[in-house]
């Protein structure tokens, strides 16, 4: 084997891709980590959601910047499955599996009436799948073009481990309840439907 990427069934595409990014003078072997990256990228997009009738986790206005998600407005959305979820008795809080948060990020803070969202950012709950951390799968989709990241290293979970804890965003957690990995808990802080 002189090939120094072999390509080994089970290996996530999100890798491949991500070393070919690093590896731009292997040009024998980036036609092939390409193509094996488009085959697996196009049939199954995993945040291709319409949440157009979903509710919003919280009532707050977040047009404030935010670390990991820049200064432009936020809007988050929830389908039913994690807007439906109650607090348990201790305080804590664990979404079912399917439960899906989609947080629209604008362009800036007062965005025209009507325009499209630059990013959106999306929680999947899906504790069997390989690609989770955490519990979720961590998905960033470009709007426009579908393009999809899925985030299976670090980045998104540990920050948002900080909603487990006191933070500074929503109702800041001040009792340290486990909350999911998820800053704005619809059960208290979305206004009625
Ligand atoms: C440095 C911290 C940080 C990082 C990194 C981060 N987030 Fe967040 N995220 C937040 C904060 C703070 C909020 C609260 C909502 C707001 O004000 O935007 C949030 C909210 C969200 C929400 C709405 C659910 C909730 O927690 O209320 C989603 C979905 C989301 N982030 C996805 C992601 C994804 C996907 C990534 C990785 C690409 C990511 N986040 C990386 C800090 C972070």
């Amino acid at each position: 084997m002189n090939t120094p990427i072999a390509y080994r069934p089970g290996h996530r595409i999100s890798r491949i891709s991500r070393v070919a990014r690093r590896l731009p003078l292997l040009t024998a072997v980036l036609p092939l980590l390409m193509g094996l990256a488009a085959c697996a990228e196009a049939p199954q997009p995993l945040a291709d959601v319409d949440y157009s009738g979903w509710r919003q986790s919280t009532s707050a206005v977040l047009n404030f910047p935010v670390p990991g998600h820049g200064p432009g407005l936020r809007r988050i959305f929830v389908n039913d499955a994690g807007f439906e979820t109650g607090l348990a008795e201790d305080g804590s809080i664990s979404y079912p599996t399917g439960t899906i948060f989609v947080k629209e990020v604008y362009g800036g803070p007062d965005p025209a009436p009507g325009a499209d969202p630059a990013m959106l950012t999306v929680m999947i709950k899906a504790p069997g799948d390989p690609r989770s951390r955490g519990g979720w799968i961590w998905v960033v989709r470009n709007p426009e073009s579908g393009e999809e990241t899925v985030f299976d290293e670090e980045f998104c979970v540990t920050c948002h481990a900080n909603a487990n804890e006191e933070h500074p965003y929503g109702t800041g957690n001040t009792g340290e309840r486990f909350r999911d990995y998820v800053f704005h808990t619809p059960a208290l802080e979305a206004s009625a439907p």
